[in-house]
């Protein structure tokens, strides 16, 4: 898509690509040489002299070497603000709303690994980039390292990113139960290969990002802090709760500073419960160890947090101000979706789906005691005028009234349930 500055949404899959990942014509012998060594050479790197060098398929053992030596572009982490990546609500149009606030990092949707390699249209939507994501990465989940290396060789290849994150923290039942995501916190030799690997096929970084572990008294982060580093990693995130906790309780901010401890050099970012200026300097009173802070429901719920960051403030934003954001997620949404009845009914949807957690903001000026907590739950309470009573509804049907407000009526018999338990207290 292109207006007059140039091309604003890269990472668009072409035909051509397309074909060859549904045909599987396209040429993976990179990493699959890559694997292959490693696996002979379990040390990773290691030195061959001219009388060891094998061939393996067209590229030789010279090539492999070579592969692994090439120059990585390096990021510089340090008191940078990130967003999370957020499945269904962490889109293109999301996004380019917290860019505008001031976010430094933004991060795409987990994308499925398998599904990528199998050119599923719905999977690279997740890879695409707006030109004003300065510093974009795209987040992979799989579990084994023969799709997740070919998976970052393509996208390296192909596609324009700045740095690639391993999910270590999705504890959806189904990707666990096949050893992806949280589930590779458990499985250390596969969890090894990957990293090896996936890191040596890239030019870019590869940044981790992980819970505590899979139980809650069963903290791994720190213990595996330190090799993630001697595997090729450039940056960990740690959300300090474990897979069992999900929301349940907070996040636990003197892990984070553990795990903090445990990486260095390796810089690590901390993650968890973030919701104003406040709690992002208490944060980094706490773990001054830290490079950064990564923020995913804080920014959900108020994504001008990020100003109120840089700025060091609190913003007592009014309900016109948060429609105007609304508004330009409306305009944002059919640009990338379309204005179709398609793209409006996609907009719609995700906007409901952000609703579900914006109406959760309580105005500074209706509190007693800010900065509002991520945890706790207001009583009811009237807004100082009808939008910002309607904003602060939890109720579905007043969620799509705003939607209409923007998007015209819905359908007959629509309906609209969130995807995400996250957005609600309990
Ligand atoms: C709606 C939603 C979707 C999420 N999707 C992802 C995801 O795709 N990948 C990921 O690593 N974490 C995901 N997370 C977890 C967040 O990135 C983050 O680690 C977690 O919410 C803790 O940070 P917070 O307390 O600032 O929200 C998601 C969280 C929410 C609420």
């Amino acid at each position: 898509m292109f207006n007059e500055m140039g091309p604003y949404t890269k990472n668009i899959l072409n035909k051509e690509l397309l074909v060859a990942l549904r045909k599987k014509k396209y040429d993976f012998k990179m990493s699959e040489s890559l694997i292959k060594f490693n696996d002979r050479n379990k040390q990773g790197n290691v030195n061959l002299n001219k009388s060891e060098v094998k061939q393996s398929g067209t590229v030789t053992n010279e090539d492999v070497i070579k592969i692994q030596q090439r120059e990585k572009k390096i990021i510089d982490w340090k008191g940078k603000i990130a967003l999370s990546p957020l499945t269904t609500v962490g889109n293109l149009p999301f996004r380019r709303i917290c860019k505008e606030f001031g976010v430094d990092i933004t991060c795409g949707e987990m994308a499925m690994c398998s599904s990528l390699l199998q050119g599923s249209p719905q999977e690279w939507a997740l890879v695409k980039r707006h030109h004003t994501e300065d510093l974009f990465g795209v987040q992979l989940c799989a579990n084994n390292p023969h799709v997740l290396t070919k998976c970052g060789q393509l996208l390296n290849q192909e596609m324009d990113i700045d740095f690639i994150d391993l999910n270590l923290g999705c504890p959806i039942d189904l990707i666990y139960r096949e050893g992806g995501g949280c589930g590779l916190l458990r499985r250390s030799k596969v969890l090894e290969c990957c990293i090896k690997n996936l890191s040596q096929i890239l030019t870019i970084p590869l940044t981790i990002k992980t819970r505590t572990g899979v139980y809650s008294n069963e903290k791994v982060a720190h213990k595996l802090a330190p090799n993630f580093q001697k595997w090729g990693a450039s940056l960990i995130t740690i959300h300090g709760r474990s897979r069992e906790q999900r929301y349940t309780k907070l996040a636990d901010w003197n892990y984070i500073k553990e795990v903090a401890q445990a990486a260095a050099p390796l810089p690590v970012y901390g993650n968890g419960d973030i919701l104003s200026y406040d709690d992002y300097k208490v944060a980094l009173d706490t773990c001054p160890e830290l490079a950064g802070i990564m923020i995913g429901r804080g920014a959900l719920i108020k994504p001008w947090i990020f100003t109120e960051i840089k700025e060091q403030k609190i913003w007592d934003i009014s309900s016109s101000e948060r429609f105007e954001v609304l508004k330009k997620y409306t305009n944002y949404g059919l640009e990338h979706w379309g204005s179709d009845n398609k793209g409006v009914e996609n907009t719609r949807r995700f906007m409901l789906e952000w609703l579900s957690f914006l109406y959760r903001y309580v105005p500074i000026g209706v509190l007693e005691q800010p900065p509002q907590k991520v945890n706790e739950r207001p009583p009811s309470y009237m807004g100082r005028d009808d939008l910002e009573t309607l904003m602060a509804s939890s109720s579905a049907r007043d969620w799509i009234k705003i939607s209409e407000m923007l998007l015209g009526p819905v359908p007959d018999n629509f309906q609209f349930l969130p995807k995400h338990k996250a957005n609600s207290y309990t």
